[in-house]
């Protein structure tokens, strides 16, 4: 009898990650997920837990035992971090897929941004590791907007910078669809899936999506640049620049779609629209 195929999952409590596991489940796959807290997990029953950190590679590597293929969320840990976790993974394993960013740019030696940098730390060591390896760049998660959550359980209105920039935010459910295929099939070995949403839509029509699936009308109401940096106190400042130049430059030149979603899955990205009725209840 041939021997079940497992596929250890880190990030497993994530957006992407809780996605990936719902998904894997269906497949047939053994599901292990390396987590930091096990009582606080609440994964699907069936789903094998493995107690430990990324920065551990003892615990990465008893996490290991008989899997063939890894999904692994990068929580932008340091180069240290990330070359022994790879060493421990190309030990183990056959197949990783890496949930990277589009901000990593194969044309540049030395990455332009703070975003890039942190991903391209792990890219580099799973290139050179002789993995079979796939990396997801995806551009914004719809989860981004997830910020706006405690305006809209206060009020009908959202505050916020550059209302007018427009962009394909991700539904987390596309992401985890490309991950799991490249994790169950063959073919996407050294692939780097560019990920995007559906039709590019500006922050105020996402508002008034979230408002459509509450079923009541929500406003935006523009701040400046400025003010927004200065709300954003939970994000390091250089990644606040970032963040807010790239909304800058969306005002202009909207974020177009990849087909990347559509290609790999065979189904096209869902909309954002449909981002919003799906969390409808964390906006409650
Ligand atoms: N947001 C965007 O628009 C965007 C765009 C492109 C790329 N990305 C990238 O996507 C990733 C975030 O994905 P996400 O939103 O799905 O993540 P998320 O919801 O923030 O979840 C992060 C996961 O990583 C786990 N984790 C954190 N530190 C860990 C450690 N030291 N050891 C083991 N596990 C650890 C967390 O576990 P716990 O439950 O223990 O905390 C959690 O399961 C980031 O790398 C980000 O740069 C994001």
């Amino acid at each position: 009898m041939t021997r079940k195929q497992r596929v250890l999952v880190i990030g497993a409590t994530g957006h992407v990650g809780g996605q990936v596991v719902a998904q894997l489940a269906p497949t047939g796959v053994a599901v292990r997920a390396l987590v930091r807290n096990p009582a606080a997990a609440a994964l699907p029953a069936g789903v094998e837990i493995a107690h430990g950190d990324l920065r551990s590679p003892d615990a990465v590597a008893a996490a290991l035992d008989g899997v063939d293929s890894v999904y692994m969320t990068w929580p932008m840990l340091s180069a240290d971090v990330a070359d022994s976790v790879v060493e421990v993974i190309a030990e183990r394993a056959r197949r990783i897929v890496l949930l990277s960013s589009a901000a990593v740019r194969d044309d540049l030696v030395e990455q332009d941004n703070p975003i890039g940098r942190a991903h391209a730390i792990i890219e580099r060591p799973i290139r050179e590791s002789g993995l079979d390896w796939t990396f997801l760049r995806p551009y914004g998660f719809a989860t981004l907007t997830l910020e706006w959550a405690p305006q809209i359980r206060a009020g009908n209105v959202v505050r916020g910078a550059y209302g007018a920039a427009a962009m394909t935010l991700l539904h987390e459910a596309d992401i985890a669809a490309v991950a799991v295929r490249a994790l169950t099939n063959d073919g996407h070995a050294g692939a780097r899936y560019e990920l995007s949403g559906s039709a590019p839509l500006s922050r105020v029509e996402q508002v008034a999506a979230i408002g459509a699936a509450l079923g009541r009308p929500l406003n935006w109401e523009e701040i400046t640049p400025t003010q927004a940096k200065s709300e954003m106190e939970w994000i390091a400042p250089e990644i606040a620049d970032v963040i807010l130049g790239g909304l800058a430059s969306m005002v202009d030149a909207p974020g177009q779609p990849t087909s990347t979603v559509r290609d790999v899955t065979g189904s096209p990205a869902r909309t954002y629209a449909q981002w919003a009725r799906d969390h409808v209840g964390d906006f409650r």
